[in-house]
């Protein structure tokens, strides 16, 4: 069954490292609560109250499944999406553990300035470490209290962060903290997370087949190094006048709360939820053809002496620009032909604009929603262009 069903054949949505298609069962899921269970999470105590709390911890539970973490050692908490997530973490971990702080040159501007705004709040260096050209992360600083956000997979090449496990064990090894932005990783690559030890890991779901939602994992032993700034309903177990007590202090199952405040997203968690199950079970011949339609658009543009690519692979997330064409321009012609792609610098300003100092590029973003008649549209488009 085609879970893409509702795209016409004249669409082309090559805009999934920003947010992917939904497969219908997400949006059904979605549906469902809207219809069938609108309740709160983690409060209520009539009968669709308990199906939502099921589905939520479900969706808990099986972010962990999926990673090969162990509910010992990790949580998961639901968020706005990645960059409220990277934000809240650096504005709660105790300037008692960070002398330091180091990114990288491929990040999105999302790590990028939340590792800048805690620099200058916390009156510590700065470090942009130059990723090497095959995405790995050169190991020769030291990271004692340091605070270290980088990215798995960037948004512009896909280019992965190989020396991860390395990575993460030089900097517990040298007793710093370090946060992984797997945005870009959760879609195509979330194996390379399997059973991380890092101290947490912000992701998006918009951008794995699920709702409008932010996800972090964190270890749990991250906490007690936390001071908690943002406060409010649904984290506290009670409250006197002029103090409270948290209800992640009171049970040790509810420590997920301590980023939840406030009512969350109910609907949108539920339906991640079957969107993770969705993204486990796709088959071989689905990642098959993922990577033979990526094979086929990278060789198309590689083939044409005017463009230029960004990446040195090929990867379903592919930016480019042609030489002598302004890619706006080039984004609005393929636009009026049905195929939706980005254009610009795609919020990677530094390494793009300022260290690479290309043009504003095309972005091509391919995932398990992509037909191969897509790529022959886009053949064809590009060709007449
Ligand atoms: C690598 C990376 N990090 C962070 C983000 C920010 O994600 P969001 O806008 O969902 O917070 C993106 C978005 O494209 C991204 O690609």
């Amino acid at each position: 069954m085609n879970d893409f069903d509702y795209l016409d054949e004249k669409s082309v949505y090559l805009d999934a490292a920003c947010q992917s298609l939904r497969p219908r069962p997400v949006i059904e899921a979605l549906n469902r609560y809207y219809l069938e269970h609108n309740s709160c999470g983690e409060r209520v105590k009539y009968p669709w109250g308990e199906k939502t709390d099921a589905m939520v911890e479900a969706a808990r539970q099986k972010t962990l499944k999926l990673l090969k973490l162990k509910s010992k050692d990790y949580f998961v908490s639901f968020t706005l999406n990645t960059t409220y997530g990277i934000n809240l973490l650096l504005n709660e971990i105790s300037s008692d553990y960070v002398q330091k702080v180091f990114t990288s040159d491929i990040e999105h501007n999302s790590p990028f300035l939340a590792t800048m705004a805690m620099a200058q709040r916390l009156g510590v260096p700065r470090v942009v470490l130059a990723r090497n050209a095959d995405g790995s992360l050169p190991l020769d600083e030291n990271f004692a209290k340091a605070v270290v956000v980088a990215n798995c997979a960037a948004n512009f090449d896909g280019r992965q962060l190989i020396n991860l496990k390395e990575v993460v064990k030089k900097v517990h090894a040298d007793g710093g903290l370090i946060i992984i932005d797997a945005a870009q990783a959760m879609a195509h690559y979330y194996e390379m997370l399997e059973k991380t030890e890092a101290d947490a890991i912000c992701f998006s779901a918009h951008k794995m087949y699920a709702p409008s939602l932010g996800v972090m994992v964190v270890r749990r032993d991250l906490v007690p190094k936390l001071t908690q700034n943002i406060i409010g309903g649904g984290m506290v177990d009670d409250v006197f006048q002029d103090h409270y007590l948290l209800s992640a202090e009171a049970n040790k199952d509810h420590v997920h709360t301590i980023f939840e405040a406030g009512l969350m997203a109910w609907g949108e968690i539920c339906a991640y939820s079957v969107a993770v199950d969705w993204l486990a079970s796709r088959t071989k011949a689905d990642k098959k053809r993922l990577e033979s339609c990526t094979q086929e658009l990278d060789d198309f543009l590689r083939s044409n002496s005017k463009i230029r690519m960004v990446g040195a692979q090929a990867n379903p997330t592919m930016s480019f620009y042609v030489e002598g064409l302004d890619s706006h321009l080039l984004g609005a012609a393929l636009g009026k032909q049905g195929i939706m792609a980005r254009t610009g610098y795609f919020c990677a300003h530094y390494y793009l604009d300022k260290v690479c100092k290309y043009p504003p590029l095309v972005r091509f973003s391919l995932s398990y929603a992509t037909r191969e008649s897509d790529i022959e549209r886009v053949k064809e488009v590009m060709r007449k262009i």
